[in-house]
Parts: C-alpha cells; sequence; structure tokens
C-alpha cells in the first residue's frame, strides 16, 4: 500500500515520503541514538503495563514502537512516511509480534480499535490543523487512556541547534519570516498554544513541564561526524540545502567553529529543551 500526498496534510506527506523521510530512514541509527533519552523520559512518564494498548503516533522508524512493546504493550505505530516505516517494518521481528505498523495520517485515518495510551516522540507538530488531529486521535482513546508526548520547546533554548544556527545565519541571506506555528519541529514550542490545542480536541488534566537534557548530537564522535549531521541530516538540513555552494560552505565553516568547544571524547554535548506533555479524556 502506498499513500498519497492529499488531503490538509498533503505537504506534510510529500515532505516525509520526499528527501527528508529518506535521510531519516539512512541515518536511523544515528537519529535514534541522539534522541534516545527524550523517547525514554516520555516513555517512562507512559507508565506502560502489559494491559496497555498503546498507539505510537507519527512513529518514523519505530524505535518508540518496539521500546513500548519491550514493557509488554500492544503496539500500533502510525506513520505518513513510506521510506520511515518501511524500516520500522524492516527492523520488526518475532520477538516483537505484538507491534505493527499502519501507513496513514493521524489527523484522517479512520481508527478502528480503543487505545489505552497515546504517545508520541517528536511525531505531532506536523498537523495543518492540529485540533481536528487531536480531536480525531481522541476518538481513538479508551475511557481511562491517556495522552503523552515529547515535543521540542523553541529552537533558542535548544543549544544544539541555537549555536549552530546563529553560526551560520550571518553568512545566509536574510530568511523569510515563517508562522511560528506552522507545520514543522517547533510547532509546538510554545505551551500556551499547545494547552489551546488539547483544550480545543476535548482534553483534560492537561500538564505540560519542561525537559531539559544534554544530547549527543548526531552521535557524533568527531568534528566531520558533526558537520555532516548538520549539514545532511537534523533540522538544518533544509536550510544549507538552499544556500548556494560558497555561501554553504562559509556556513558550514562557522558551524564548525561555533561547536567545536562542545566536542569531547563523549562525542559534541549541547543542551535540548522539550516539553512533556500530559492528558486525559
Ligand atoms: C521528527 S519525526 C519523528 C519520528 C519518530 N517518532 C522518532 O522519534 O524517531 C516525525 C514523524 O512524524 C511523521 N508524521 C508527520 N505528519 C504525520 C501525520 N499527519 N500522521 C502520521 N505521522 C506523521 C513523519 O512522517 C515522521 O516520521
Amino acid at each position: 500500500m502506498s499513500i498519497e500526498a492529499t488531503g490538509p496534510n498533503a505537504d506534510q506527506i510529500a515532505f516525509w515520503n520526499g528527501d527528508a523521510g529518506k535521510s531519516w530512514a539512512k541515518n536511523q541509527a544515528l537519529m535514534d541514538s541522539m534522541i534516545e533519552p527524550l523517547g525514554n523520559i516520555a516513555i517512562s512518564e507512559s507508565v506502560i503495563s502489559a494491559a496497555d494498548q498503546v498507539l505510537d503516533i507519527g512513529c518514523g522508524c519505530g524505535a518508540t514502537s518496539f521500546a513500548l512493546a519491550k514493557l509488554g504493550a500492544n503496539v500500533t505505530g502510525i506513520d505518513v512516511s513510506e521510506p520511515m516505516l518501511g524500516i520500522a517494518r524492516s527492523r520488526a521481528d518475532t520477538t516483537d509480534h505484538h507491534v505493527d505498523f499502519v501507513l496513514g495520517d493521524a489527523l484522517t485515518h479512520a481508527f478502528e480499535r480503543d487505545y489505552s495510551v497515546l504517545f508520541s516522540r517528536f511525531g505531532v507538530m506536523f498537523f495543518a490543523d492540529p485540533v481536528a488531529a487531536f480531536r480525531n486521535l481522541l476518538g481513538a482513546m479508551n475511557e481511562s487512556g491517556r495522552l503523552c508526548f515529547i515535543c521540542w520547546r523553541p529552537a533558542i533554548e535548544n543549544a544544539w541547534i541555537s549555536v549552530p544556527m546563529g553560526a551560520a545565519i550571518a553568512h545566509m541571506p536574510p530568511m523569510p519570516q515563517t508562522d511560528p506555528r506552522a507545520p514543522g519541529e517547533f510547532a509546538f514550542s510554545d505551551k500556551d498554544y499547545v494547552a489551546e490545542i488539547l483544550d480545543a480536541a476535548g482534553y483534560k488534566e492537561i500538564e505540560i513541564d519542561p525537559v531539559d537534557q544534554a544530547l549527543t548530537v548526531g552521535g557524533a564522535s568527531d568534528i566531520d561526524q558533526a558537520i555532516e549531521f548538520y549539514e545532511h541530516i537534523g533540522p538544518l538540513a533544509r536550510v544549507f540545502s538552499e544556500l548556494d555552494e560558497p555561501t554553504r560552505m562559509k556556513a558550514l565553516d562557522a558551524v564548525r567553529e561555533a561547536v567545536q568547544p562542545y566536542l569531547s571524547d563523549d562525542g559534541l554535548t549541547l543542551g535540548s529543551a522539550c516539553w512533556l506533555v500530559k492528558a486525559r479524556l
């Protein structure tokens, strides 16, 4: 089965089936090692038991789906990205028989089951209409169900992005003003906005707490790997891909210089800042 880039999320479906999804799929191990500590916090806060039926929203290459299943839960991962779901399916083995994956859009998918946990690691900030998406997801939750997801706080609070970006920006043409709430990594960086969305979608007992955690960026053990990550894989990759060659080289040199002080034997370590969001029916 394949997915068409149609409906309200057409742009994001195309995006996650294009270079972005292919790059995540190719670099899955790297991405997973970097954000695993953040996913683990959300998993721990979800208090999973063997009785749980979990929906992993925007499950990508499936790392959190497998981690949740290892706690005994039955897990369904849903995602719009064929390349990423392809990796997830290829990673499933006989020990993960309580994991299945659905290629679909969480905003429009007609869920047939009642889940006790709606979970996500960075997979819910890409909806064109977040209230409609969370309302649809609420319909998939059983009466005692709970929601738990982790999303980024503003880029400026995330040193792993703001340090390289701050250095690169001096070499880049002025960037067009964009809507900070447009679908994308940082769409949920305003805590009050997230609370409004969940409230409007019908969720109760909404709790949003900060999580501050050091990350090893892109699994980098030397400066070249770090630069490779920023250029091709992380959220800055799109920005770099739009620069002409001389500008890109200058910007990358500036990034190299800016992140060098954060490199140690443990890799390139910089701070991250997230929201841990919980709610109930
Ligand atoms: C930043 S990635 C995170 C992937 C994964 N949760 C992880 O932590 O590795 C965001 C994921 O959300 C998925 N996604 C975006 N919009 C979606 C939608 N409307 N329905 C389902 N998945 C979506 C993307 O395809 C992508 O896999």
